[in-house]
C-alpha cells in the first residue's frame, strides 16, 4: 500500500527478477514485486486465460488498437488487424528503426516466449560476459538455472515420426544436405505434455499453435517454476498493473514512485514506498529506460556514464524460404521450436528452425537466426518528448542479414529453391526491424560492478538482460538467469547478513 515501507523491492517480474525473489525469499527476507502487465490467472469469456496466435483479441498486445504480427503479410497481404485498446500480454515496443517485442505480465517474457532454453557453447562465453568466470557459470549457476527453469529435451524418436515436427524435419534434412549441424535444443515446454496433445488425450497448446500470446498449457512459464516457488516461501508478494516511474534516495533507502494502471492503460493511482534495497529487472528496455530518465532528470545523478549503452539485438534476423512440393512442412506444426543449425563459428549465425503454425500447408521453411552483429545501440533521454529514444538503424541489421546469408544462400544453393519474399511485405526477403531479445544498457561490470551492483548508489542492482552487452549466441533467456543466479548468491552473502 501507499506509504510502505518494505526490505525488498524488485522491479519486474521477469527471469532476473523471479531468481532475486526466489533466492531473497529463501535466505529470509521479505520481497515486493511490482509488475506493469496483468497477472494473467483468470480466465476471459472463453474458458481461456491467453488467446490464440491465430486470432490475436484484446488480450493479444500492449496497449495497441492494432496488432502488429511479426509475420506481418501472407502472400504480401497485410494480416494486422484492429484491436481494443487493452494491456495485453505482447508489447511491441517501437524505437526509431527497430521494434522491440516483450512479454508484460508476472513472468515477464516467459509468458509470450518460444521457450527455448539454450545454454551458449562455452568457447563462445568469454564474448559474451568476458568479466565473468566461466568455470563458476558451466559447473554451478547454468546446472542451477537449468534446473530452477525445467529445460529438457524433446525425445528424438518421437521427433522422428509426429506430424506436427514435419517443418523440423525438413529443416534438419535440408541443413544436412549442405553440411551444416543440426542441433537439438532443450525447451521449458513439457514434452511429455505435448506427446499427450499429438495424441489427442488433452487439450492442446503447442499443437493448436499457441505461441506469442501466452500457452494455456504444457508451457513451464516462471508462474509455474521460479514464482509459483517464491510465492510458496509466503515472502513473496506481486502487485501487477504496478509501474515504477522514479527510485530517488530517501529516508530509509530508497523512495519508489508507483502507478496503479487499469486495463485500458490509465493511470488510477500514484503510491510511494520505501525500501532498503531496489532490484532494476524491468529487462533490458525497462531497466535501461528507467535508469537513462533517473539520470537525466536528477534523480539519481551519480549513475555513471555506462547508463544506457552497450545495447543490442542478439542479431535477430527472420527469414523464409519456399519449398517444392516435395517437401511440405505440415499442416499441424508445433508452435515450439526444437532445434536449429549452428554456423555460429564460420559464419556467425545461429538459427532456430521456427514453425509457421499457419494451420494450413505453407511448404515455407521459417526460421529466427540469431547473428554475431557487433552494432551497439545507447538509449538516450529526450526532454523535448519526455521519453528515452534509441538510436538503433535499421541499416544496422545488414551485418546480419550478411551472417544469416551464409546458411540459406547455401541451403537455397543446394535445394534448388528460393526465399519467400511475402512474409514481411511485398517482396521483402528479410524481417530487419525486430529484435525479440533485447540485451544491455546496464552492462555488467561498466553500470554496474561485477555483481550488477549500480555504482553511485548502494542497495541498488540492475539483475536482468540489461547487464549482457547485447549478444548471447544464443537464446537468452539461460543466461539472464544463470547469471541472476551467480549475482544474487553474491549479494545474499555479502549484502544481506
Ligand atoms: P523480462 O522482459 O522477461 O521481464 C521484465 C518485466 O518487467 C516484464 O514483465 C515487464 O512488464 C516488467 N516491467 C518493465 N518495466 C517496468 C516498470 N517500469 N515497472 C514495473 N514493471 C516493469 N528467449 C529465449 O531464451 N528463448 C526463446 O525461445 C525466446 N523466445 C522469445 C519469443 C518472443 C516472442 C519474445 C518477445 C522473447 C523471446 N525470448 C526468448 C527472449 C526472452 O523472453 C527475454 O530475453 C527474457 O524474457 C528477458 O528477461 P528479463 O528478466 O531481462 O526481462
Amino acid at each position: 500500500g501507499d506509504g510502505a515501507h518494505v526490505p525488498v523491492l524488485v522491479i519486474g517480474t521477469g527471469y532476473g527478477g523471479s531468481v532475486a525473489a526466489l533466492r531473497l525469499a529463501q535466505a529470509g527476507v521479505d520481497v515486493q514485486m511490482i509488475e506493469m502487465g496483468m497477472a494473467w490467472d483468470t480466465p476471459g469469456s472463453d474458458g481461456k486465460i491467453f488467446c490464440n496466435t491465430t486470432a490475436p483479441d484484446y488480450r493479444s498486445y500492449w496497449l495497441r488498437t492494432k496488432t502488429k504480427q511479426p509475420l506481418s503479410n501472407f502472400f504480401g497481404i497485410p494480416i494486422d488487424k484492429d484491436i481494443p485498446r487493452y494491456t495485453g500480454i505482447l508489447d511491441a515496443e517501437d524505437f526509431s528503426g527497430i521494434t522491440v517485442y516483450q512479454g508484460r505480465g508476472v513472468g515477464g517474457g516467459s509468458l509470450v516466449n518460444g521457450g527455448m532454453a539454450v545454454t551458449p557453447k562455452r568457447e563462445n562465453f568469454g564474448a559474451i560476459l568476458p568479466s565473468v568466470n566461466p568455470d563458476e557459470m558451466y559447473n554451478t549457476y547454468y546446472p542451477r538455472a537449468n534446473a530452477g527453469l525445467g529445460s529438457g529435451l524433446i525425445d528424438p524418436a518421437w521427433f522422428d515420426t509426429v506430424d506436427c515436427y514435419q517443418f523440423a524435419r525438413v529443416g534438419r534434412k535440408q541443413a544436412q544436405r549442405s553440411g551444416f549441424p543440426f542441433e537439438f535444443v532443450p525447451d521449458v515446454y513439457d514434452w511429455d505434455y505435448m506427446k499427450q496433445e499429438a495424441a489427442g488425450t488433452v487439450p492442446k497448446s503447442a499443437v493448436a499453435g499457441e505461441i506469442l500470446y501466452g500457452n494455456n498449457y504444457g508451457k513451464k512459464s516462471l508462474q509455474k517454476t521460479y514464482l509459483a516457488q517464491a510465492k510458496s516461501t509466503g515472502r513473496v508478494t506481486i502487485s501487477p498493473l504496478h509501474r515504477v516511474t522514479s527510485v530517488s534516495p530517501g529516508s530509509g533507502g530508497y523512495t519508489v514512485v508507483i502507478e496503479q494502471l487499469n486495463t485500458s492503460g490509465d493511470v488510477t493511482a500514484t503510491k510511494t514506498v520505501t525500501s532498503a534495497k531496489v532490484f532494476f529487472a524491468a529487462g533490458s528496455v525497462g531497466t535501461s529506460k528507467l535508469l537513462v530518465k533517473l539520470k537525466a532528470t536528477g534523480a539519481l545523478p551519480n549513475l555513471n556514464g555506462e547508463i544506457g549503452r552497450g545495447w543490442g539485438d542478439n542479431g535477430n534476423v527472420m527469414c523464409g524460404r519456399a519449398n517444392y512440393l516435395w517437401d511440405p512442412t505440415g499442416k499441424v506444426q508445433a508452435s515450439i521450436p526444437c532445434g536449429g543449425i549452428d554456423n555460429w563459428n564460420a559464419g556467425g549465425a545461429f538459427a532456430e528452425v521456427a514453425p509457421l503454425p499457419t494451420g494450413i500447408e505453407t511448404y515455407a521453411s521459417f526460421y529466427l537466426s540469431i547473428t554475431k552483429n557487433p552494432n551497439r545501440g545507447t538509449f538516450s533521454w529526450n526532454p523535448a518528448a519526455g521519453r528515452v529514444d534509441l538510436d538503433w538503424q535499421t541499416a544496422w541489421k545488414q551485418a546480419s542479414i550478411d551472417m544469416a546469408k551464409t546458411i540459406f544462400d547455401k541451403i537455397n544453393a543446394t535445394e534448388g529453391t528460393i526465399y519467400r519474399t511475402d512474409l514481411f511485405g511485398v517482396y521483402k526477403i528479410w524481417n530487419d526491424t525486430l529484435t525479440y531479445h533485447p540485451l544491455g544498457g546496464a552492462v555488467l561490470n561498466k553500470a554496474t560492478d561485477n555483481y550488477g551492483r549500480l555504482y553511485g548508489y548502494p542497495g541498488l542492482y540492475v539483475i536482468d538482460g540489461s547487464l549482457i552487452p547485447g549478444n548471447t549466441s544464443v537464446n537468452p533467456f539461460v543466461t539472464i538467469t544463470a547469471l541472476a543466479e551467480r549475482n544474487i548468491e553474491k549479494i545474499i552473502a555479502a549484502d544481506l547478513t
